[in-house]
């Protein structure tokens, strides 16, 4: 005789049922839409491993900014691309940087729109590395303290510009407490940092080093970024993050990293964002092409995955297109 008490097919008769008992809900103000500036495009330019992720001139990317708005995405995050690099990333915290220009005139045109300001320095560094290298016969070293203050100077020259939180990336140590005391300092008390609290030494980045023109000349990020193997090891860089003063949380990449997601949210119970990183959308964004897998529904079943896993933002090259389909 079959026991019919339980019964979990009986919520799922009809779509109104199903949306009354579903536990995870998608929605747009959840989203943030990572957005690229250069100084060397005239208008904007596709990147080729990304398609429908472009490089903007500043004007270009106030337009883009204005119709993100629009759609009721609340957030951006963005990169610059500097007209020159050097050796100490000069170009990441000059005043008139084209991050700093890039924000001062989103402000202006979106003041209501959040500008999140990504704080390295491999797109401005002519190696490629996040921080300052020292040279030597037997190969080279990235200098932790050296690289912590510019990043300082970088993530001020972002808040006194405007931006209204500072997204550090680079995985230098102790650059969070820094950042905060360098905010702080400059009476920029209300900026809160959004940490890349865990973030991996990733395959899945190569696309995003193209669209950043900051791939590593010599060398690897093993040094600084997480080893995916580590997850202990990925909490306690979590927990030094969260002591220094971080407002927020960012895990990434995404889906390969849903173990850790849940881990932070759980442990730490901050406001957590999960970054579904350039490889992700690739790869996805191929096999639709090929027909080989329905995009709509495999980026939506993705962020409710990372939904469920405890991220209460997503970062994503997707965002404007899930805010058409949750319309
Ligand atoms: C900069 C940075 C990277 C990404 C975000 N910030 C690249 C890296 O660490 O090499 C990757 C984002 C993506 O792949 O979409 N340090």
């Amino acid at each position: 005789m079959l026991d019919l008490t339980h019964r979990p097919r009986r919520l799922r008769s009809s779509d109104f049922l199903r949306q009354m008992v579903q536990e995870t809900r998608l929605e747009v103000r959840q989203l943030i839409y990572p957005m690229f500036v250069s100084e060397k495009v005239a208008d904007r330019v596709e990147v080729s491993s990304m398609p429908g992720v472009f490089q903007h001139s500043v004007e270009d990317l106030v337009k883009e900014a204005l119709a993100v708005r629009r759609s009721g995405i609340p957030a951006i995050l963005l990169f610059g691309l500097p007209q020159v690099k050097d050796e100490s990333a000069s170009q990441a915290y000059a005043p008139t940087g084209v991050v700093q220009q890039a924000v001062r005139a989103l402000k202006t045109a979106a003041p209501d729109l959040i500008v999140i300001t990504d704080v390295c320095l491999c797109e401005y560094t002519s190696h490629g590395h996040c921080g300052m290298v020292e040279k030597s016969r037997h190969g080279y070293r990235v200098l932790n303290d050296a690289s912590v203050e510019l990043l300082v100077q970088t993530a001020v020259s972002h808040a006194e510009a405007g931006a209204d939180i500072v997204a550090p990336s680079d995985m230098m140590d102790g650059r969070v407490g820094a950042i905060r005391r360098g905010l702080d300092g400059r009476g920029l008390t209300d900026v809160p940092v959004m940490s890349y609290a865990a973030k991996f030494c990733s395959a899945f980045y190569g696309p995003f080093r193209e669209a950043a023109e900051s791939a590593p000349q010599f060398g690897d990020r093993r040094t600084y970024q997480m080893d995916p193997a580590n997850a202990l090891e990925a909490m306690r860089e979590v927990a030094i993050d969260v002591e220094e003063g971080a407002d927020l949380l960012i895990v990434k990449p995404g889906l390969p990293y849903l173990d850790i997601l849940w881990r932070v949210k759980e442990r730490f119970g901050l406001p957590t964002a999960v970054y579904s990183v350039s490889g992700e959308y690739a790869m996805l964004k191929a096999a639709a092409r090929n027909g080989w897998v329905d995009e709509k529904r495999a980026v939506l079943e993705m962020m409710t995955a990372f939904r469920r896993a405890g991220a209460d933002l997503v970062i994503t090259y997707w965002a404007r297109d899930v805010a058409r389909w949750l319309e």
